[in-house]
């Protein structure tokens, strides 16, 4: 059967060029690892950009995974009679505008992030897992772009940072979001010791998508963590998170990666533990920025750490002048 599914478009018309890059790697990485061994070709549906490749059908599995891809807008199946849209089978566990209304300096495209969500899902040992049974961890969360887009897709979210505003903001507007549209909830906070010391502060939320499944215990949640990433085996359990998708400090901004030690330095205390506090079978999946981070050094680290390396296609991408971002995935095996 052929297939066609058209992409959304991104209003920079340069980043638009790169994400297509990232929409044909997401897509060929799901079909792979579905059992899809098929080629996809970049391809046009009047005038708007598409993938197409032709495969067996698709099974009901093989629909909610593609149907969670980030850049997909529409799949169309080619029947005889011309063109079938195909019904989603994943919708959003709760709105689509969580991950996007908040706007700040420094917020990675959600687009993106959503991309290396699908690309450590698939290349981890948890694709068919049930969603509430998945944990994705940010271990350097800003405010909560990666977490939001976890909750969005009905799994839960785990993040740690070390900007106290950065962890306020997040916390503030999940609050805000929550209440204004009238969702179940419940919010704790409490403080975590590290090495004997008070050493990190936890803001939990458990909500549902229905007042009936929250009264049913059916619920999702998020905890954000003033902490320093370092320290992560003292925040979080060991063997705890299925993914761990994250964006370090692109370098553009001063004052992000601690204050004498570079990215590189805090990368090389935290991979270890990064490592440790994923389940066997889970994979990282990590952006850079090729201006100021290598990968080859990255992919040293990350094997110093006990992972193995994804072997994947070219992520490398233009974003802006400052940055050209490259994505690297590893796994705990
Ligand atoms: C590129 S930003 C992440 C942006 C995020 N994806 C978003 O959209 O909000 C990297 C983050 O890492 C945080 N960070 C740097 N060093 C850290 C450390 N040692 N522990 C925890 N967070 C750290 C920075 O404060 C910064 O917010």
């Amino acid at each position: 059967m052929k297939y066609t599914f058209l992409l959304y478009p991104h209003q920079n018309v340069r980043y638009r060029q790169s994400l297509r890059q990232l929409a044909e790697q997401e897509l060929l990485m799901t079909l792979r690892a579905l059992g899809h061994a098929c080629e996809v070709k970049p391809t046009e549906m009047g005038g708007a950009p598409a993938l197409a490749f032709e495969a067996e059908n698709l099974t009901e599995r093989d629909m909610r995974m593609l149907s969670q891809m980030a850049n997909v807008y529409v799949m169309f199946a080619h029947e005889a009679g011309g063109l079938a849209a195909l019904e989603r089978l994943h919708p959003d566990y709760i709105g689509e505008d969580l991950p996007a209304l908040l706007k700040y300096k420094g917020k990675t495209n959600e687009m993106f992030t959503d991309t290396m969500l699908t690309m450590a899902l698939v290349s981890s040992g948890f694709i068919d897992m049930h969603d509430s049974d998945l944990t994705v961890c940010d271990p350097m969360a800003g405010r909560g772009t990666t977490l939001m887009l976890a909750l969005r897709r009905g799994y839960n979210g785990v993040g740690i940072e070390i900007g106290k505003a950065d962890v306020k903001e997040a916390c503030d507007y999940m609050t805000r979001y929550l209440e204004f549209h009238r969702i179940k909830h419940k919010k704790t906070e409490s403080s975590l010791t590290v090495k004997g010391k008070a050493g990190g502060r936890e803001t939990k939320f458990v909500f549902s998508d229905t007042p009936e499944h929250y009264k049913a215990g059916d619920t999702r949640s998020l905890r954000m963590i003033l902490g320093d990433t370092r320290d992560m085996l003292a925040l979080l359990k060991a063997k705890s998170v299925h993914l761990m998708v994250t964006d370090i400090p692109y370098g553009v901004q001063k004052g992000t990666a601690g204050k004498q030690d570079s990215i590189g330095g805090t990368l090389k205390a935290a991979l270890p533990a990064w490592h440790d506090a994923l389940k066997p079978g889970g994979v990282l999946a990590m952006s850079f920025n090729t201006y100021v981070t290598k990968r080859e050094q990255l992919e040293q680290m990350c094997a110093l750490a006990g992972f193995e390396i994804v072997e994947t296609g070219n992520l490398e991408h233009w974003v802006e002048q400052a940055i050209n971002r490259d994505v690297i995935l590893a796994r705990r095996g």
